[in-house]
């Protein structure tokens, strides 16, 4: 079988598939692929071990060849495939949730909402610049965190584990997802709201949605006028949810007081006029960043293609059905 590998990844999983005399190409670029690199890379292969950065749409699958058997997305969003195009093909596409990578992002999270708050990145840069004089009773005056209402929009594994956090700091938490979920409620005296209640009580509202059509541009300037004036947005999520626009407009009336944004809307090129503003921090689309996360990454998005050709129906199928309906 022909693998092809868009990039090199972190630890040695791509060792394993080196197995029953398996043909592996990891792209030399070390960079992403342009969309020429990964129609050559991808032509004749049997399985393809896929970035984020990578679009594969029917017409790259297409390229690929009838042979194409399994996309193995090295990231637990997918909105990179064409996933209807990819089940109407009988091509499986599998994505790498765990618990790793869910508390690796929860864990970002709580970074951009303490260094929003205490205005950590402000002040490194300007102790850095020689601006501290010695110790001053006004200078990066921030807020507290503890007992102030966190919004959370999308309470999935990750939104979940950004409240549990929450626990520690006493915050009250509202969340909104499709339906309300009383275990969550149960175990972490989370509350539901509506979307218009949840942006007009809360002081830190944070993404984890996927990017889907529904959710693109969710937060836009209607939703950033309902938002608590003076509040903070952060977004771990996907760039393509928050209208940046919009944003920068909500910034620059101080609606909103900050934002914290690891995901942008056209990556990796951030409008300036977000990378230019003290009350915006940056972080280049590091929310899963840790050696744990990435190692188990790797192993689990090496294992759906050694499943998928040994015809052991592989773990995080993003559409089951196509196990029935699959290449062979
Ligand atoms: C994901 O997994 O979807 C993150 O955005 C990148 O690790």
């Amino acid at each position: 079988m022909k693998i092809f590998v868009t990039r090199q990844i972190p630890g040695d999983s791509l060792e394993k598939l080196k197995v029953n005399g398996n043909e592996v190409v990891i792209s030399e670029f070390g960079r992403p692929l342009t969309p020429e690199e990964l129609l050559n890379g991808i032509k004749g292969v049997d399985a393809v071990l896929s970035l984020l950065t990578d679009k594969i749409d029917g017409d790259v699958m297409d390229a690929a060849g009838p042979q194409l058997k399994i996309i193995s997305n090295y990231a637990v969003g997918f909105d990179n495939v064409d996933t209807s195009a990819a089940t109407k093909r009988g091509i499986i596409v599998t994505n790498t949730p765990s618990d790793e990578v869910n508390e690796a992002v929860a864990e970002h999270t709580w970074a951009l909402i303490l260094a929003l708050a205490r205005r950590i990145v402000e002040a490194d840069e300007a102790t850095r610049k020689g601006a501290y004089k010695g110790w001053e009773p006004d200078i990066f005056l921030g807020i507290n965190v503890i007992g102030k209402t966190l919004g959370i929009i999308g309470m999935g594994r990750i939104g979940s584990m950004v409240a549990r956090r929450a626990i520690g700091y006493k915050m009250n938490v509202l969340y909104n997802k499709h339906t309300p979920d009383p275990d969550a409620e149960r175990e972490l005296g989370v509350k539901f709201a509506s979307l218009d209640e949840l942006l007009g009580a809360s002081d830190f509202v944070t993404l984890h949605v996927p990017l889907t059509p529904d959710t693109r541009h969710m937060i836009n300037k209607d939703t950033f006028a309902k938002m608590k004036r003076g509040s903070f947005l952060v977004n771990t999520a996907r760039g393509q949810v928050v209208n940046e626009r919009d944003l920068v407009d909500a910034l620059a009336s101080a609606q909103l007081a900050g934002a914290a944004l690891d995901v942008f809307d056209n990556e990796p090129d951030i409008s300036p006029e977000l990378i230019d503003n003290q009350r915006v921090i940056t972080t280049p689309h590091i929310a899963s960043a840790t050696w744990e996360a990435r190692l188990k990454m790797g192993e689990q998005a090496v294992a759906a293609i050694l499943d998928t050709f040994s015809g052991t129906k592989p773990q995080n199928m993003v559409d089951e059905k196509v196990w029935d309906t699959r290449r062979k």
